[in-house]
């Protein structure tokens, strides 16, 4: 019988999980980057993409309602980092509609976001620029038609990035990370011009490179060709299986391995790891109904929750 729970979200499950259990989501080599990463929404161009996420675009609704997800966080050993991205409805031409204004308005709302993440206490900011969203579509040759200082050269389609990330450094000062994650092969460009941008990033001060293919090629290699450019360089995409995320990590394919739809499965994932009960962990089947469920507007169940 297929079982699907629905009474809690994704988010509210894992950190009730944190907080009885003392879990950790997300796993480090070194176990010293124990991270959760949630999403964050900015912007008033609230489209598709908010459902599943929280917001971060209001003063007085977010850094004091954000808290205490960080403090369960906290208070289950982990760090808690935080994706932003404006929850826009993506059309295809989605870049060349946005006026010179519009841009200054999507990053100030990035620095709007970025400080209102800090005030809630995480520990880790990360800029959405992978799958097709917006900073992505910049970036890629087919999808971005401008014909101004945004669109055309690979230094215009890197410019929204490279703003945001000038934007919100000085608000992660010393006390927060900086992480950006892109997706090495996109529509119209490939991993050179993706070690352009990822050297660009660095070198605005980005801490770590989170690298997420849109494709399954064999886990990890999509970021081996980043490991050692300046930053740690997270790999993702079935690295639930743990010999399979130990293999990327010993074969230097990554620094740090991110896990997903594993952890909806079993919230324990890491706890299991670290203490090597490894036969117990609910296995991730890869069916995609969280997904579906995502796609519906969550809340996100899973088909092998008991
Ligand atoms: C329910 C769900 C929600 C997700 N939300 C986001 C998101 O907001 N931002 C993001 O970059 N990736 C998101 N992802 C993708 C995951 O971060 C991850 O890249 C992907 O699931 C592949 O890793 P996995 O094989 O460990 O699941 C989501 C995945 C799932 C299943
Ligand atoms: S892919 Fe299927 S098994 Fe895996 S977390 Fe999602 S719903 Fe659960």
């Amino acid at each position: 019988m297929r079982l699907r729970p629905r009474q809690k979200t994704f988010v509210e499950r894992s950190v009730a999980a944190l907080a009885s259990r003392g879990n950790t989501l997300g796993v480090a080599p070194t176990g010293a980057g124990k991270t959760i990463m949630l999403s964050a929404v900015t912007g008033e161009m609230i489209g598709d993409g908010a459902k599943a996420c929280v917001l971060a675009h209001r003063d007085e609704l977010t850094a004091q309602n954000l808290r205490p997800t960080v403090d369960a966080i906290h208070a289950g050993g982990a760090l808690a980092a935080i994706q932003i991205f404006p929850g826009v409805r993506l059309r295809r031409t989605f870049p060349a509609e946005l006026s010179l204004k519009d841009i200054d308005a999507l990053v100030a709302q990035y620095e709007l976001a970025a400080d209102l993440c800090a005030r809630a206490g995480f520990d880790g900011i990360e800029p959405h620029g992978a799958h097709g969203f917006v900073l992505n579509q910049f970036f890629s040759p087919e999808q971005n038609a401008r014909a101004d200082e945004y669109g055309g050269t690979m230094e215009n389609r890197m410019r929204l990035a490279l703003r945001i990330v000038r934007a919100v450094r000085p608000i992660c000062g010393e006390g927060m990370l900086l992480l950006y994650r892109h997706t090495p092969v996109g529509k119209g460009y490939g991993i050179e011009e993706s070690l352009v941008l990822a050297r660009a990033l660095i070198r605005e001060g980005v801490d770590i490179l989170d690298l997420s293919p849109s494709s399954a090629e064999r886990p990890g290699d999509r970021a081996a060709p980043f490991v050692g450019l300046g930053a740690p360089v997270i790999a993702v995409n079935n690295l639930d299986i743990v010999e399979r995320a130990l293999e990327v990590l010993n074969e230097g394919r990554a620094d740090l391995v991110a896990v997903g739809r594993g952890l909806i499965a079993d919230a324990d994932w890491p706890l299991k790891v670290r203490e090597g009960r490894f036969g117990e962990i609910v296995t991730c089947i890869k069916c995609d109904e969280c997904f579906a469920d995502l796609r519906k507007g969550g809340p996100v169940g899973c088909t092998q929750w008991a």
